[in-house]
């Protein structure tokens, strides 16, 4: 029996392929390479040994989705295909809900026709919106703010009816708070195409002489040094819960959203100063004004994952930073 990994090239997905294999787990990765590189593949055996089964496609092709389930015995799909840049979403929002709804319902439909009920889904705090105080609970009302937002949580109600319809399906939607860090190899880690949008990529990239320096998004919000508090989640964390989340899904009927966070807030500027002191480098920054759609306060109340998939975070700050710290000065240029 095979795991199929929807977009395992990826950043997430790729730590979570390192975590499946050395568990002697048989994975298949599925991705269209639109954002990832083949050389995540080699990266992957160095790290494991193993070799996972690889399929370039497209969960918008029908005939590509129906080929990998034909060609594998697939027992469970971890689902972490799809666009996510929040600020290209709101530039060309048909693409999102064509790639990340359209081709989700293709390959639930899939599934479904080869009897494959099991699903772990990549979904985002991102649905909590911005009304909602933290730390964010998984009973609080949705809402979203851009088109990718809007897809994440259009694919949440959509396998909660799919849950509804049908009693055999399992499904976990991990709503991820900030993921960053990499594998202590060095081997593996976030690799963005194009200028960063997120933090920890972008400063990472200043420390290692590719950018010049960041823009701290406003330093006038209503937290304790002014600036952006997020909830910052060390990948290989991350990866676990998926692990733990599949290992639950065997007696877990229905659709549960479950948060994937630390619990605590982190500013922006926080960051900043821990990672000059693990790497070393000055970071020079400027204040700008705010990025829209932002908000003051974002972390999770993380219990849930805890109860229902005894999962917890088990790596730090400090380890996040250095080990994100590691993959970029062994990876200045990312995979190229
Ligand atoms: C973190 C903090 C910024 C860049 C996004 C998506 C969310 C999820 C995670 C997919 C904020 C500040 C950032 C910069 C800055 N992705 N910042 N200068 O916005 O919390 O979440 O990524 O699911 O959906 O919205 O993450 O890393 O972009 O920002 O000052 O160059 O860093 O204002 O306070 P965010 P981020």
């Amino acid at each position: 029996m095979s795991l199929l990994l929807t977009g395992g090239m990826g950043y997430i997905g790729s730590h979570t392929v390192v975590e499946l294999l050395s568990r002697d787990q048989d994975v298949v990765i599925f991705d269209n390479l639109a954002n990832a590189s083949e050389a995540v593949l080699t990266r992957i055996e160095q790290i494991t040994s193993r070799k996972p089964h690889f399929v370039k496609g497209d969960i918008c092709s029908r005939e590509d989705l129906e080929q990998v389930f034909s060609n594998f015995n697939i027992e469970a799909v971890i689902h972490f295909a799809g666009l996510k840049a929040v600020g290209e979403s709101t530039e060309i929002p048909l693409s999102y809900y064509h790639n990340n709804v359209s081709g989700s319902v293709n390959l639930f439909e899939v599934m479904a026709k080869h009897h494959c009920k099991r699903l772990v889904f990549s979904s985002s705090a991102t649905v909590y919106g911005e009304h909602n105080q933290s730390p964010l609970v998984e009973t609080m009302p949705t809402s979203a703010t851009n088109p990718y937002g809007q897809t994440k949580l259009m694919i949440e109600h959509i396998l909660q009816d799919l849950a509804k319809s049908d009693p055999q399906w399992s499904i976990v939607n991990l709503r991820y708070f900030n993921p960053i860090g990499a594998h202590q190899s060095g081997l593996i880690g976030e690799n963005p195409k194009g200028i960063p949008n997120n933090l920890l990529p972008y400063v990472a990239q200043v420390a290692v002489g590719r950018l010049a320096q960041l823009s701290v998004f406003g330093d006038d919000y209503d937290t304790p040094d002014g600036t952006g508090v997020r909830d910052y989640i060390h990948v290989v964390d991350l990866a676990k819960g998926h692990v733990k989340a599949l290992n639950k899904l065997t007696d877990l009927p229905g659709c549960h959203a479950i948060n994937l966070g630390t619990g605590n807030g982190t500013s922006v500027l926080e960051i900043v100063e821990t990672f000059k002191a693990a790497s070393g480098k000055d970071i020079p920054y400027q204040i700008v004004p705010r990025r829209a759609g932002d908000i003051a306060t974002v972390f999770a109340e993380a219990s849930k994952a805890k109860e229902l998939l005894n999962w917890q975070t088990e790596l730090d700050l400090s380890a996040m930073i250095a080990d994100t710290w590691r993959w970029q000065s062994m990876n200045p240029n990312g995979y190229e």
